[in-house]
């Protein structure tokens, strides 16, 4: 997974994002993860992109969860707090009806480790997964803390179809 520049939340500089839905900061807690899914399913849903709902479900399911084990202790299982503060995530969707764009911003600077999980291991498949899955998976940090981004194609982008 490769390191980028750029800028977190707002629309990400590709020739057009039509379509895009932000939701508002959610503290780093369990309960993020079915959020971000249920967020990725209507919202696919709407904008026609029902292909994409299953692999983007797993996605980001991956990568939320990702950021709320590291806002938790890992002996303690309690919330880290920043300043006194539960930290927060932001879930962005990105698409042009061809690509989609699962953004993913944390508070934590330390950035995201593929590891090749063996059969014996009992974690580190998260990324390993989402990178087989989807086209492209990066991270670059931003202000105040990371961004962690997977891209997946729709069937039409992958032959070409439908574009210029
Ligand atoms: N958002 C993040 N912030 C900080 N570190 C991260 C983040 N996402 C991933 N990492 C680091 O990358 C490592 C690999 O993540 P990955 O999702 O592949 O495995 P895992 O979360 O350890 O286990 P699994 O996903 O299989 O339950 C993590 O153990 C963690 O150290
Ligand atoms: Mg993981």
């Amino acid at each position: 997974m490769s390191a980028m520049t750029g800028s977190p939340m707002t629309r990400p500089s590709r020739p057009s994002w039509p379509l895009f839905s932000v939701l508002p900061p959610m503290g780093a807690l369990a309960t993020a993860p079915r959020m971000a899914r249920m967020h990725l399913r209507n919202t696919l849903r709407q904008w026609g992109l029902p292909e994409l709902i299953e692999d983007g479900e797993l996605i980001a399911s991956e990568l939320v969860t990702n950021v709320v084990r590291r806002a938790h202790d890992p002996v303690t299982g309690m919330p880290v707090y920043l300043s006194g503060r539960l930290p927060v995530l932001r879930f962005g969707l990105f698409s042009d009806r061809t690509v989609l764009l699962i953004s993913v911003w944390d508070q934590f600077a330390d950035p995201p480790v593929p590891k090749i999980a063996t059969a014996d291991d009992e974690s580190g498949r998260g990324l390993m997964m989402a990178g087989r899955i989807s086209a492209s998976l990066d991270w670059h940090p931003v202000q105040g803390g990371k961004v962690v981004r997977a891209f997946l194609t729709t069937d039409s982008a992958r032959t070409g179809e439908g574009m210029c």
